[in-house]
């Protein structure tokens, strides 16, 4: 079981926001936000992808709002094989975003990836980090490292981990991993893992069920369930998730596992009801099969959040789908990933 940290206020007062940041994933759905917000703040940001923003559409719509501000700097790279040093110098925090995200993928011919990009690039980057001892690492973990709950209570950060499947294993292995590096007695570097519980909001992945819902309810076409629509999740907004990922890099903490969830958990099916009464429109939906290592609840008990982070989560479910659906309605093109290049 992982051990509890004690709160922010036993270890010191709050650090200042970093001076310069590096995101890996920056060009993904969760990276950019971050990016984003960081550059708002004053930030300067070394944003790492492998997807090149000039080749790949969904990189290119995540990073518009960005790309040409004073303050950002944009390198493609593949952490499974870049130069990694040369990216970091003079940081004072890495987010840790980069990875292969989505639960069925992995279970076919996909894993390799999983394990390259999610375990060995990290374990990568954690040499680099460790080295040029940067103060502070975040790292995107995931609620899938949770499995099966336990009982019907929320999930805290010290429930044994059954991961479901096979990228939750990974998951598991790189917050794990990140750890273990910030453990050894020569290490400089303070890790702070977070776990995101199912993450939505404006450029939400097109593999995620907010962001099919939405779309179907805006177009008509069919929303396909997989299973019953009885599983249930904590759905946390974007913004909600970037400000718990910006104290996490600012705050003085030790080591520590933190979830990040809106704390609430809502069924499948009550959430096409919610869509419906938001939009007026009727919401085709199809039930089909259930999938592999589909877990039936993700719930996320917040308290270490709050007692160290001093954050909480503050958008309800409807407002962020109404935010969603504004930001499909004015975007230039609604579907990028249908003409992605590969
Ligand atoms: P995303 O796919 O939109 O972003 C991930 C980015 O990482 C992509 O742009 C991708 O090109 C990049 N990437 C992947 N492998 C790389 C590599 N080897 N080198 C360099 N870049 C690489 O996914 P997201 O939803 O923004 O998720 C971001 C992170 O958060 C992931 O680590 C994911 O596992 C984790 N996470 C996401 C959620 C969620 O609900 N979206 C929940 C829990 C955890
Ligand atoms: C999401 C992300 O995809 C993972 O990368 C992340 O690690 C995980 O959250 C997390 O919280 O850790 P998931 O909870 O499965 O995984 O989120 P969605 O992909 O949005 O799916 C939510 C539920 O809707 C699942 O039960 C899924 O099977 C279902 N779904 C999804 C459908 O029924 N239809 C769809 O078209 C898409």
């Amino acid at each position: 079981r992982t051990p509890m940290p004690t709160p922010a206020a036993a270890h010191g007062p709050r650090e200042s926001l970093p001076r310069r940041a590096v995101v890996t994933g920056a060009a993904g759905f969760i990276g950019s936000h971050l990016c984003q917000a960081l550059l708002a703040r004053g930030v300067t940001v070394i944003g790492v992808d492998r997807r090149d923003p000039s080749k790949h559409l969904s990189a290119a719509h995540n990073l518009a709002d960005i790309r040409t501000h004073p303050g950002f700097v944009f390198a493609t790279g593949d952490l499974r094989t870049c130069a990694i040093e040369p990216l970091l110098l003079d940081a004072d925090v890495v987010f840790h975003l980069a990875g292969v995200p989505g639960v069925q993928p992995s279970w076919g011919a996909d894993f390799d990836d999983y394990v390259a990009s999610n375990i060995s690039a990290t374990q990568r980057l954690m040499h680099a980090v460790t080295r040029l001892r940067i103060p502070r690492l975040v790292v995107a973990s995931s609620s899938s490292v949770y499995g099966a709950p336990d009982g019907d209570r929320p999930s805290v950060e010290t429930d044994h981990p059954r991961p479901a499947s096979p990228y939750a294993v990974t998951k598991l292995a790189e917050e794990q991993l990140c750890l273990a590096h910030a453990a050894r007695s020569d290490c400089d570097t303070t890790v702070v893992a977070l776990r995101y519980f199912t993450i939505y909001g404006p450029r939400q992945r097109e593999d995620m069920f907010v962001q099919r819902l939405l779309t179907a309810a805006s177009t008509g076409l069919t929303l396909q369930i997989y299973g019953d629509g009885k599983q249930r999740r904590d759905f946390t907004y974007i913004h909600d998730a970037i400000n718990a990922t910006i104290a996490a890099g600012t705050v003085y903490l030790p080591n520590s596992v933190i979830n990040v969830g809106a704390g609430r958990t809502i069924s499948l099916n009550d959430v096409v009801e919610r869509a419906h009464q938001l939009t007026g429109q009727p919401i085709n939906v199809r039930s089909t099969s259930a999938r592999s290592g589909d877990v039936s609840v993700t719930c996320a008990d917040v308290t270490s959040a709050r007692r160290l982070l001093g954050w909480a989560p503050t958008t309800d479910l409807v407002t962020g789908m109404a935010t969603q659906l504004d930001w499909m309605a004015s975007s230039r093109s609604p579907s990028p990933v249908a003409a992605e290049a590969v």
